[in-house]
């Protein structure tokens, strides 16, 4: 992975986690508005509605040992290890929230079912056959190379584990290519969130069945999540929410005023939600 990617993507999640935290709660993630994304409901329970209705999804109803790649500062990791009495493990490029995640775990009592580390996805420390589950919620559009990230997500999967993967997509290409506003839309996207290029569901589930994932199964969950970037933008325009964007400094304030590019995305059906799954 390139320095400059990887110290970009930190930079970006040291600076503005503090703020999301504070606005917008432990969950960097979409939230679920129902499959036609028409339910109204508090943004924070349409991010747990999220977690909840992807392990239906992936009918997962226990787990002993967990990797949470791109963990954020433990929103999934820590929700699901106290769901199942869980061992987590979580990575991600930032220390801050890594050390937000260590003590976030600790003010919910997690600390000896819960580990947190900086460490890249693409290359990860940990041996062969180790987890039952491994969860990306929203990290595998930063990921520069997507077989290499996926890779490593088999090889640290037992045998008979589960990998489940969501990302930001850009929609199939199969009938008709990107066209150039789509691609400079999509150029916008990656400057301002830090990401090297997304690819499509169709792409994602080529990878799985190339490293010899099994009982692969995809979705598309688009509409469901689309009304989420209504409700951020809403909430950035808040007293407090300027405040503390003014604090967190001018990659985020970029971030902010860029929310726009996700709707406009949506609504156009250039950018997707894609869900990937299977077993090894
Ligand atoms: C949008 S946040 C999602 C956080 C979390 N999954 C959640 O839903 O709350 C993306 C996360 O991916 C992590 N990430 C990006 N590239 C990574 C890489 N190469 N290795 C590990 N983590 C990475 C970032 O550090 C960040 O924590």
């Amino acid at each position: 992975m390139s320095t400059t990617l990887y110290q970009k993507i930190q930079a970006f999640y040291d600076s503005s986690s503090g703020l999301w935290e504070e606005i917008w709660g432990e969950h960097m993630h979409h939230g679920y508005y129902g499959a036609t994304g028409t339910q109204k409901k508090d943004r924070r329970q349409a991010q747990i509605d999220l977690i909840e209705e992807i392990l239906q999804w992936a009918d997962v109803t226990g787990v002993e040992k967990l990797l949470d790649v791109g963990c954020g500062i433990g929103g999934s990791s820590l929700y699901l290890s106290k769901k199942f009495q869980a061992q987590v493990t979580g990575i991600t490029l930032s220390p801050v929230q890594v050390e937000r995640a260590k003590e976030r775990a600790v003010e919910l009592g997690l600390q000896c079912q819960a580990e947190f580390l900086v460490a890249d996805a693409q290359n990860m420390p940990f041996a062969d056959n180790s987890f039952d589950l491994v969860w990306s919620l929203e990290s595998g559009e930063h990921m520069p190379d997507k077989a290499k990230f996926m890779q490593e997500c088999y090889r640290v999967l037992k045998p008979g584990g589960k990998l489940i993967l969501v990302s930001w997509c850009h929609r199939p290409i199969d009938t008709y290519p990107l066209n150039t506003s789509e691609q400079k839309h999509l150029q916008d996207i990656y400057q301002v969130y830090c990401l090297p290029y997304v690819i499509s569901l169709p792409h994602y589930i080529a990878i799985a069945n190339q490293i010899g994932l099994q009982n692969i199964d995809s979705a598309d969950w688009s509409e469901a999540v689309a009304p989420f970037w209504d409700i951020v933008i809403d909430s950035t325009f808040t007293p407090k929410a300027i405040f503390g964007l003014l604090r967190a400094g001018w990659t985020t304030i970029v971030g902010a005023l860029s929310l726009g590019l996700m709707r406009r995305g949506y609504e156009s059906g250039l950018i997707r939600f894609g869900l990937l799954y299977g077993v090894k």
